[in-house]
């Protein structure tokens, strides 16, 4: 049995995650995406919302499980008994930092192995940062992220409005 992680924030999922997700599905036998458990970073969902989401969108793919991690990546795949990472590349801007974590990863697990899949044109602008900052100015998400989950973005966006108020 082939087992691949697709890591990541998600802070929200972006059409961009679900394609790599969704053509990792066809690679491997199952594909874990796994939510990075960061509480030094300020998120806009907590980390079970974005696994409710995840799994919301992934409900259709086979053999997508959602889970969750603190600490590093290695030891994670090593837990999961998967052998490779799949992370999207977008332009050469991400390919520093992706095959900076790579070189760790293989470097602290030698059995885990990085592939990189070219995003898809349509996606290439797309990041859960660009995401926010659109909702946040009450802009059009909708050619960024999946229909159902749209509301949830917006519902949050103007509750965080508010609490900054
Ligand atoms: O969606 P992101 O924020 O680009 O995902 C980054 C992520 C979660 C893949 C990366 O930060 C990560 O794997 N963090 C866990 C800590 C770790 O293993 N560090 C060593 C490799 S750099």
């Amino acid at each position: 049995m082939k087992i691949a992680i697709c890591p990541g924030s998600f802070d929200p999922v972006t059409l961009g995650h679900l394609d790599i997700i969704s053509r990792s599905c066809k690679l491997f036998d199952k594909v874990i995406v796994a939510v990075l458990v960061n509480p030094e970073k300020k998120t806009l969902f907590t980390v079970e919302e974005r696994m409710e989401l995840l799994r919301r969108c992934t409900k259709d793919l086979p053999g997508v499980e959602v889970g969750s991690f603190y600490g590093l990546l290695a030891d994670y795949a090593k837990e999961k008994h998967a052998t490779a990472v799949v992370r999207g590349l977008r332009a050469l801007s991400d390919f520093e930092y992706e095959f900076q974590m790579a070189l760790t990863n293989r470097q602290l697990n030698p059995n885990l192995e990085t592939i990189f899949l070219a995003t898809q044109a349509q996606n290439m602008f797309i990041s859960s940062s660009i995401v926010k900052q659109i909702a946040n100015f009450d802009g059009d998400v909708s050619g960024c992220v999946p229909n159902c989950i749209i509301k949830d973005i917006q519902k949050r966006v103007e509750e965080s409005r508010r609490e900054s108020l």
